[in-house]
């Protein structure tokens, strides 16, 4: 049994597979409805539940397609509504849960929930997203990437804007996946040292450089995300707005990437603040493939996580 917590904590060997198995489920159901069963129902007599404490329209979706798919079933559940979002231990809600279902999948906020829930789980427990990483996310955007331009080792991965829990997961990823990674955005919102730190450690190249135009050159990926996420305070709206305007991926930030740079943003996105209609919507982007690539990376990673 393993649990899928973050891409740094996970094998690069182990990542590997699950993006080369992700591609072949995807391959091998193309023609499907999706509905339809896959051939083999690697998740037969399996139940798991995806807790939600968060919004979410993807990470919902594409986990309980995917594990229907796979001959499994699952249940939705509210943190609100649960005895969790009133006062039960974690751990305690993590033991309960363990004699019920077969794995765990959770969006939460503060990330000692999510390891405390694996700590006392005795069934795998997946991220689904923290106010610090969001290593399914990337999973996809790994396999998108490789599918539109071959290998990502090597490539340069620009981000723009806020370096928050999805930029977190794409350091992380560097790290294990061999790219190099630019941050450009205003210092208040680095990354955190420590993934800068650990992605380095790796041996990836990554710079932090305030000016959008110079960050994109020779970039083979361009990443955006929303200017507030859903841990920031609403009240914080204009001050981000106001620090991050300079960070627009638009037509002109994207005309200094490389010509076939890719595009990339996890969604929700907010038209015309971190990113532009006529860049989401234009040829480099990828988005909807990232969207869709969630079904299949984490139908590879609940394999994993299962050994099944
Ligand atoms: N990208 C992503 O995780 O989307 P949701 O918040 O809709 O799940
Ligand atoms: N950074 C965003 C990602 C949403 C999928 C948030 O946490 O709200």
């Amino acid at each position: 049994m393993n649990h899928f917590l973050d891409i740094h904590k996970t094998n690069p060997a182990e990542l590997r597979t699950m993006i080369d198995q992700a591609s072949a489920m995807k391959q091998a159901r193309l023609t499907r409805p999706k509905g339809a069963l896959d051939d083999d129902q690697p998740l037969a007599g399996r139940m798991v539940a995806l807790i939600f404490e968060k919004p979410s329209t993807r990470t919902r979706v594409s986990f309980d397609v995917g594990v229907r798919q796979m001959g499994g079933q699952s249940m939705v559940l509210s943190g609100n509504d649960m005895q969790l979002g009133h006062g039960e231990t974690i751990a305690d809600t993590a033991r309960v849960l363990s004699r019920y279902v077969d794995m765990i999948m959770i969006r939460t906020f503060d990330e000692t929930v999510l390891m405390e829930m694996a700590e006392y789980a005795s069934v795998p427990v997946i991220n689904g997203l923290t106010d610090r990483t969001h290593p399914c996310q990337i999973m996809a955007d790994i396999l998108t990437y490789e599918e539109h331009r071959g290998p990502i080792k090597g490539k340069k991965v620009v981000w723009a804007g806020d370096g928050n829990n999805v930029c977190a997961s794409f350091l992380h990823a560097a790290g294990q996946f061999g790219f190099d990674l630019t941050f450009t955005g205003p210092a208040q919102l680095d990354p955190e040292d420590e993934f800068v730190g650990l992605a380095r450690k790796a041996g990836s190249k990554i710079v932090i450089e305030r000016d959008a135009h110079k960050a994109v050159e020779g970039a083979d990926l361009v990443v955006a995300d929303t200017w507030v996420s859903m841990h920031d305070s609403q009240s914080s709206k204009e001050r981000r707005h106001n620090m991050l305007r300079g960070y627009q991926v638009n037509a002109d930030l994207m005309s200094h990437a490389k010509p076939d740079a890719l595009f990339m943003h996890c969604l929700p996105a907010h038209r015309e603040e971190e990113v532009t209609s006529e860049v989401m919507d234009g040829p480099q982007s990828v988005i909807f493939d990232e969207a869709e690539n969630r079904l299949h990376a984490q139908k590879a990673i609940m394999r994993w996580c299962l050994g099944a």
